[in-house]
């Protein structure tokens, strides 16, 4: 049987046989209560800042919030920050940054010396595409977000599939 798969989005997707026995299993597992109780939860988190390179990982329900925190985390209201046209943060985040944040995406700005915040929604889908490993393309970023329901077969909730991770140094985060 062929396999097809469509990177564009969850909606997309189905979970394989193996996703979800997995889920199943997780299921049966303890789970915890406090932030970063949970032990599926810190498996994957450490499992992703391995994977990433980076010191830390926090499990959010979407990329979006993944880029906004990391907005966050380095802009001050009236902050511009720096990003190309067609960056996901300007054309489908609703000016997010601005009312959480009050930054102001400018786009097509070079700058140097500046912490890189890498929307690396595919991520995985790319550096298997390029045969490199994932901290490879993260190298130079402070912080990295990256979906884990965009073509890798997560199991959509409904419709929607929340599992996200941002990535970067325990300080930072
Ligand atoms: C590059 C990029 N960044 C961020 C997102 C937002 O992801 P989420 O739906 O998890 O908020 C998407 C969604 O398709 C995306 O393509």
């Amino acid at each position: 049987m062929v396999m097809k798969i469509d990177l564009r989005s969850e909606f997309t997707a189905r979970p394989t046989a193996a996703m979800v026995e997995a889920m199943v299993r997780a299921a049966q597992l303890p789970s915890g209560f406090g932030l970063r109780e949970d032990p599926t939860v810190a498996r994957l988190e450490a499992l992703a800042a391995e994977k990433l390179g980076k010191g830390d990982a926090l499990f959010v329900p979407t990329c979006m919030m993944a880029n906004q925190i990391a907005i966050h985390i380095r802009c001050r209201p009236g902050d511009v920050f720096l990003t190309e046209a067609e960056a996901h943060v300007v054309t489908s985040e609703s000016g997010a940054a601005s009312a959480l944040s009050g930054a102001m995406p400018r786009p097509g700005a070079r700058a140097q010396g500046v912490p890189v915040h890498l929307d690396g929604a595919r991520i995985f889908n790319a550096a298997t595409a390029l045969g490199r490993p994932a901290s490879d393309l993260a190298e130079l970023a402070e912080t990295v977000s990256f979906n884990l329901n965009k073509g890798l077969c997560a199991p959509p909730l409904r419709s929607w599939a929340f599992l996200c991770c941002l990535l970067g140094r325990t300080s930072v985060l």
